[in-house]
């Protein structure tokens, strides 16, 4: 019998509850735009929670001289020319305004005695721009959206996992399909658009910085299923800093922060190694370059009993850390009971971001598929191939605002919309057939595969050889996928939402097995032992689909005024092996 089905109409339907789609859902219900947001998690704890040290703005409050353009020169610089510049500078020259709007809604920024807002080094920026609230920026960011969100009355449903966004015969957009993770109730949801804001891929890796059963890769699937592509899946952040033990909290994220603030990386002999990776930058180096020194240090036989390499705060004075890492310090103490004022914190790199993402347009994020937009972690275009720390939360305020306002204008430029029952019912059809599957294969085990493949394929450094047994591994576990078991219980329906996560997953570690297979380079995070050089014909973007595979994009010419502001990349003390 089919579990009780409800539907709700809504004009935007935006998909994840973190920064980034409740910045979207904010503008919509600002200008009047009727919005609900869906999660499959608390939106108090969405995964915007856990970033820590902060959120770029040229406000040049502690350097005078900073500017939106030096902002745009060393992202596209870090990016290793992989960064669309229009999305740069869309970015970087809205930053301002939101921070302004945070301010407006009731953020905490840290201040000078002053009041103006503190700005603190970040790896690889010119200057201090990095503003923040101790280490706990997103969580104070995902606060003072829900509030607002609250203030402003917009719906969030944040137990429903979308299954499917539904698409019509012309290939448009016309909602979404998912059910209740506690209750198993269906809902059938007709929107005139939808914003995907549903985060990266990054958990399907071992060690990483996300928590179970989130950035799974659902952005990826439902934008594939629904007609969309994936840009530079194989460009994926390796943080360098993710704690080692205990094993199921491995990756957690120790902040940049800790090196921002003078903090100090050594090897097992005591070595401060970064002087021969980045002897200029030292631990302020770029983030793949710190995690792929780490990486080396480790894999060279200099690491530390448990595979690391040492991360020191002890030097700083006390009530620096209190105040300016106090997440750090209480992490360590929960997880570990180390005291961080006095011990070093045994680090390795963690895979924590999703570069490449869904495939958007960088005026307002729309995506091959009419009515569908995609921004935050599940978008692509900012990044490149070295994401600045940072950059994340001031992208998600920036084309919060840019694609809320966008899904508006084309609901309204609708003159009719229309459905598809036939859709419809394969999203039903997909449910039941998942539901009475009594397969011996076990979900998590099958997770657990994909993510040992990823870890061992496709980690920090790479090489053809591995990446095809990675894709031949897949493979197999594919195979094995088509005889899982999926059995809710009186507990919820978290199996069936595994089950569907384990399917995203899968199509997420393939279109980055495939594009990390064809990019016979080393760039920025993407290290391929067999071919260490950069290669110019390879400045491009890899676009991903499962019917057509790999292909080259282009990447737009950087603008004069921005070019003129950017230092030479310099290759020196990258060591791939
Ligand atoms: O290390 C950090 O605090 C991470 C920041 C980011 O990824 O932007």
């Amino acid at each position: 019998m089919r579990m009780t089905e409800r539907q709700i109409s809504t004009t935007v339907l935006v998909i994840g509850t973190g920064g980034s789609g409740l910045r979207a859902a904010i503008e919509l219900a600002e200008a009047g735009v009727d919005v609900l947001a869906l999660g499959k998690r608390p939106k108090s704890d969405a995964h915007t929670a856990l970033a820590a040290g902060g959120i770029n703005a040229a406000l040049a409050t502690m350097d005078a001289e900073d500017t939106w353009q030096q902002h745009a020169a060393d992202t596209i610089e870090e990016s290793y020319l992989l960064a669309d510049p229009r999305t740069v500078e869309i970015v970087t020259s809205g930053a301002a305004q939101g921070i302004d709007d945070l301010e407006r809604y009731g953020m905490p920024f840290a201040r000078e005695a002053d009041g103006r807002i503190s700005q603190r080094f970040f790896g690889a920026h010119t200057y201090r721009r990095t503003a923040f609230a101790g280490d706990y920026t997103g969580l104070e960011i995902q606060r003072t959206l829900v509030n607002r969100a609250a203030l402003l009355g917009i719906p969030v449903l944040d137990t429903v996992y979308v299954t499917r966004i539904l698409v019509n015969d012309d290939g448009a957009v016309f909602g979404a399909y998912g059910f209740d993770v506690e209750t198993g109730t269906r809902s059938l949801i007709h929107a005139d658009a939808v914003i995907l804001a549903a985060g990266g891929h990054n958990r399907i890796w071992r060690r990483t910085s996300s928590r179970r059963d989130e950035n799974t890769g659902d952005s990826w699937r439902l934008a594939v299923e629904a007609g969309g592509r994936v840009r530079d899946p194989e460009l994926v952040q390796f943080h360098p800093s993710g704690i080692i033990e205990p094993e199921n909290a491995a990756g957690t994220l120790i902040s940049e922060a800790a090196r921002g603030e003078g903090g100090i990386l050594t090897n097992a002999l005591g070595e401060r190694f970064m002087a021969k990776y980045d002897p200029e930058r030292m631990e302020l180096s770029t983030r793949d370059r710190v995690a792929l020194a780490c990486y080396t240090e480790i894999k060279e036989g200099r690491g530390t009993p448990n595979g690391g390499v040492w991360l020191d705060v002890s030097h700083l004075p006390r009530e620096t850390i209190m105040q300016r890492l106090p997440r750090v310090y209480q992490t360590m103490l929960e997880l570990q009971m180390l005291d961080i004022t006095k011990q070093p914190i045994e680090i390795a790199p963690t895979a924590h971001y999703s570069m490449g993402g869904v495939w958007v347009r960088p005026e307002d994020h729309s995506t091959d598929v009419p009515g569908l937009y995609a921004i935050g972690e599940a978008s692509s275009g900012l990044h490149g191939a070295n994401r600045l720390g940072g950059n994340s939360l001031i992208e998600l305020l920036v084309y919060g605002r840019i694609t809320g306002r966008a899904a508006a204008a084309y609901s309204a430029s609708l003159d009719a919309q229309k459905r598809s029952a036939a859709a419809v019912q394969t999203a039903r059809d997909e449910i039941d057939a998942l539901l009475a599957s009594d397969g011996s294969e076990n979900v998590r085990a099958l997770q657990r595969a994909i993510r040992n493949t990823m870890t061992e394929r496709a980690g920090v450094v790479r090489d053809e050889q591995g990446l095809i047994a990675g894709i031949a591994e897949l493979d197999e576990i594919e195979a094995r996928i088509a005889d899982i078991g999926v059995h809710p219980d009186i507990a919820g329906y978290q199996d069936l939402a595994h089950a569907f996560d384990l399917k995203s997953a899968a199509l997420a570690a393939r279109a980055t097995l495939e594009a990390a297979l064809a990019r016979r380079e080393t760039r920025g995070c993407h290290n391929r032992s067999d071919y260490p050089a950069t290669d110019a014909s390879l400045q491009v973007n890899l676009v991903w689909s499962p019917e057509r595979g790999v292909e080259h994009e282009p990447i737009a010419p950087v603008p004069d005024e921005i070019a003129a502001l950017m230092r030479e990349v310099s290759t020196v003390g990258k060591l791939v092996e």
